[in-house]
């Protein structure tokens, strides 16, 4: 008899944003005439920077002669890329990451989903509460939790995230071995200091832990006193995995081409104690289950390093800053309290009641999508979050029309 893994029948009926999905299609097939503003997933809208549309048609010329035509590239990704990385993002700011600790994937979601196939199941994991839902799912269909009960699984050490800690997560106060953290934060958009994320560091060194930095939204941090990367902090290569994407840099959702950073000195123990290289283990199961991002999306990627790159997509980020800007003005002037929006593109906002019933009022009301916070975790109940990826002008529609309905 085929048996499931039962560990699924924890999780809940639908992945959070299919739900959402599934919610605004059935409200658009009873309302065909209603126009739709989505302020939900963070789905980018603007096309792909030109030096990444350029270099991309390029690539595909590339592909079309057999002298320039490319087959499997490396899985690991290709140089040019894996170097241009290594010094744009990293080396330029004094953050010691070679290009062979670069592993290019098709996406930051796949990835801080996939890496804790590498560590034992009997481990304690500590997860911020409201969180992305990925990281959480991924350890439950993996069997490191309990039942969900009270809105939250067992055996996991929830970090909550609430107003009374400006929405980051204080140092567990049990003993823990992986540890996931988000800057700046999704869903709730918020930062933190290079003296906070030091204090994360020096946990994860005293105790033999690891850190897994999901830093996706980080091209949106422009206060300079703010890290952009976890290897800004001494002894981060020691005990961190970073995770970034093009996604949402530079408008790579539909593209896909994301990356995760594995520094050679990061150790992870086996129950003799005895120390063995993460990056030995990722690039194991990395060269197994996948096969690269084909060769003309990473040229487009490479594109992002160029100085035209670079100008385009701080423009495009600059763009969705704007519409972050706009949505915390229009929801702090109806008297909402909110945090995020200026170093992120997401907008947490205090709802002052259930997520879900806001969410409903929003799209069937003002036909604005947002996110319910609940579908981030109990200490998301009560807060929605609103997502600056759409038009300026869809954003000021959305700002009026919320204004209306409210
Ligand atoms: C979000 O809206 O939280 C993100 O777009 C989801 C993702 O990047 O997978």
């Amino acid at each position: 008899m085929i048996r499931i893994n039962d560990h699924y029948l924890k999780l809940k009926a639908s992945y959070l944003f299919s739900d959402i999905a599934k919610r605004v299609t059935a409200f658009q097939q009873s309302n065909p005439d209603r126009d739709i503003i989505r302020l939900g997933i963070g789905d980018v809208t603007r096309a792909l920077p030109q030096a990444c549309i350029d270099a991309f048609h390029a690539a595909v010329d590339d592909m079309a002669a057999e002298k320039t035509f490319r087959g499997y590239g490396p899985e690991q990704g290709y140089d040019f890329l894996r170097k241009a990385i290594a010094a744009g993002d990293y080396q330029s700011r004094g953050a010691d990451i070679d290009a062979d600790e670069i592993f290019v994937s098709d996406g930051a979601k796949c990835d801080t989903g996939n890496i804790q196939e590498l560590f034992a199941t009997d481990i304690t994991i500590a997860i911020p509460d409201p969180v992305y839902p990925v990281y959480l799912d991924t350890n439950v269909m993996a069997g490191r939790t309990g039942a969900f009960e009270g809105g939250k699984y067992q055996g996991i050490v929830y970090l909550d995230c609430t107003k009374a800690n400006n929405f980051v997560p204080e140092l567990p106060k049990t003993p823990v071995d992986l540890i996931y953290l988000c800057f700046p934060n999704n869903p709730t958009g918020t930062t933190i200091t290079k003296d906070a994320l030091k204090t994360w560091v020096d946990y994860a060194r005293d105790n033999k832990a690891l850190i897994l930095y999901d830093a996706a939204y980080e091209a949106f941090v422009t206060d300079p006193d703010l890290p952009r990367t976890i290897y800004e902090i001494e002894g981060a290569r020691e005990v961190a995995i970073e995770f970034r994407s093009f996604s949402k840099t530079a408008g790579f959702t539909g593209t896909r081409c994301a990356f995760t950073v594995v520094p050679k000195s990061l150790m992870a123990y086996d129950d003799t104690g005895k120390a063995h290289a993460v990056h030995a283990l990722w690039n194991r199961r990395h060269t197994t289950k996948f096969n690269g991002v084909s060769y003309p999306v990473q040229r487009a990627a490479e594109a992002v390093y160029s100085e035209t790159g670079k100008t385009q997509v701080r423009e495009l980020i600059d763009y969705y800053l704007k519409n972050a800007a706009l949505i915390r003005r229009e929801m702090g002037a109806l008297g909402y309290d909110l945090v995020g929006g200026d170093n992120s593109p997401y907008v947490w906002i205090d709802g002052r009641t259930d997520s879900w019933e806001f969410f409903d009022l929003l799209l069937n009301k003002a036909g604005v999508v947002c996110t319910p916070g609940a579908g981030f975790g109990a200490c998301g109940q009560g807060f929605i979050r609103i997502s600056a990826f759409n038009s300026y002008e869809n954003v000021e529609k959305a700002m009026a029309r919320i204004k209306d309905a409210l």
